[in-house]
């Protein structure tokens, strides 16, 4: 019997490897699948939540790492994740997405000689002040099997040299469990307990280092945010590290009477109140995507973006990180003023079972 270790650690890890463990099981009679989580995030909100709603098993491994510098986390990750490979010694290690989680398992497992899956592999927002583009570059250039989500990653990849045989393009888990789980977010009355009128409310997300660890930039945004909150109401889930930064930084008296903040949501509460929001305005990778495939206006604050598909063919607006430019297409968007989307090639809630057809084909 073969033994896949799949590897997680934050938020978006958990939605994107759901499917991948789901597709597994149809395998389970040569497959044994075994799920690290590294404990970056934590809080039940960032974390146990979405075991909960995706209903996946616990995982059979907790690391309990936390937060810390990214040398802090990586080396922590990278200490734990050795004895882990040690006593299980798998046949092949998954990582999914671009966090350090990512990264950190997958140096561990090149270094011991496992042969490594990438769920997510080829996409570059070339820009190396990520920490992101960094996890990304590290984990491709160690790992075996690279599954690409969107063309630009296959272009990407070959454009750096990869081995054409390890480069699979197979569409995207994080749809797949949105696409799994779509009539329960349709179904679901998030807009009623928040008083909220469909289709006539904004939802914001901020987490990103550059938006939001630096005080000036975060003061405009939450600024910005107030004042479209008096056009729409505004719903804004705070992430940890936002939530700390916003305290820090003394900024709690920018949170207006329209700026509704709450704790990060559940998955299925959150994905509705997206479904159903008119605009939503992030720096979030997968709420890029998930607006794409639900045809929801997006406004992402940043500069680049490692998911263009969702701007050359979804709905998704890269306008920057200028404040002016932010407004002004949201107030286009809220007078009617929308890009038409649709959803990219192979993001058909197969893509996960692409990848463990894949894996089984060359399990020898
Ligand atoms: C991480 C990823 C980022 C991803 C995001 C998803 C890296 C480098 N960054 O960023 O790519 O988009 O997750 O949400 O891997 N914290 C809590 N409770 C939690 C989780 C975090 O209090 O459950 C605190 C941490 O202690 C830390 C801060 O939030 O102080 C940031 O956490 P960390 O995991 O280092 O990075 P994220 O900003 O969450
Ligand atoms: N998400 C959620 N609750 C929230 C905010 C986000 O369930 O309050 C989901 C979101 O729909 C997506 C994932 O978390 O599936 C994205 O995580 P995040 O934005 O933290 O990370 P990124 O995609 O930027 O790495």
């Amino acid at each position: 019997m073969k033994k896949i270790l799949s590897v997680v650690g934050a938020r978006p890890n958990f939605i994107k490897i759901a499917p991948v463990a789901r597709a597994l099981k149809k395998y389970r009679k040569e497959v044994k699948h075994i799920l690290c989580h590294t404990g970056q995030h934590f809080d039940k909100k960032m974390s146990e939540v979405f075991f909960e709603d995706l209903k996946m098993p616990k995982p059979d491994f907790n690391l309990g790492v936390g937060g810390g510098s990214h040398a802090e986390q990586t080396a922590r990750i990278m200490l734990e994740m050795e004895k882990v490979m040690t006593e299980v010694k798998p046949d092949l290690v998954i990582v999914p997405g671009d966090v350090n989680s990512t990264m950190a398992a997958a140096l561990v497992a090149s270094k011991m000689g496992i042969p490594i899956a990438h769920v997510e592999a080829g996409l570059r927002s070339y820009d190396k002040t990520m920490p992101e583009e960094i996890n990304r570059i590290v984990t491709d250039v160690v790992s075996d099997f690279l599954f690409v989500t969107e063309h630009s990653g296959m272009h990407n990849l070959r454009g750096e040299g990869m081995d054409d045989d390890k480069i699979f393009f197979v569409g995207n888990t994080m749809i797949d469990t949105l696409d799994e789980n779509y009539d329960a977010v349709e179904g679901c009355d998030i807009t009623d307990r928040l008083g909220l009128e469909k289709e006539r409310y904004i939802v914001a997300t901020f987490h990103r280092p550059s938006n939001v660890d630096d005080k000036g930039n975060l003061e405009a945004l939450l600024e910005t945010m107030g004042r479209l909150a008096g056009e729409r109401k505004l719903i804004f889930p705070v992430h940890p590290r936002t939530r700390k930064n916003i305290k820090a930084f003394g900024l709690d008296r920018l949170i207006t009477k329209n700026l509704l903040l709450t704790d990060p949501l559940g998955y299925i509460d959150f994905l509705s109140l997206m479904r159903y929001a008119e605009l939503v305005i992030t720096d979030s990778g997968g709420i890029q995507e998930e607006t794409t495939y639900m045809g929801v206006q997006c406004i992402t604050v940043r500069k680049n973006t490692e998911r263009p598909v969702t701007v050359d063919v979804g709905t998704n607006h890269l306008v920057g990180t200028g404040m002016e430019k932010v407004e002004k297409t949201a107030m286009d968007i809220l007078g009617g003023t929308t890009k038409p989307g649709r959803i990219p090639e192979l993001w058909d809630g197969k893509a996960a079972k692409r990848i463990a057809a894949i894996l089984m084909e060359h399990k020898e």
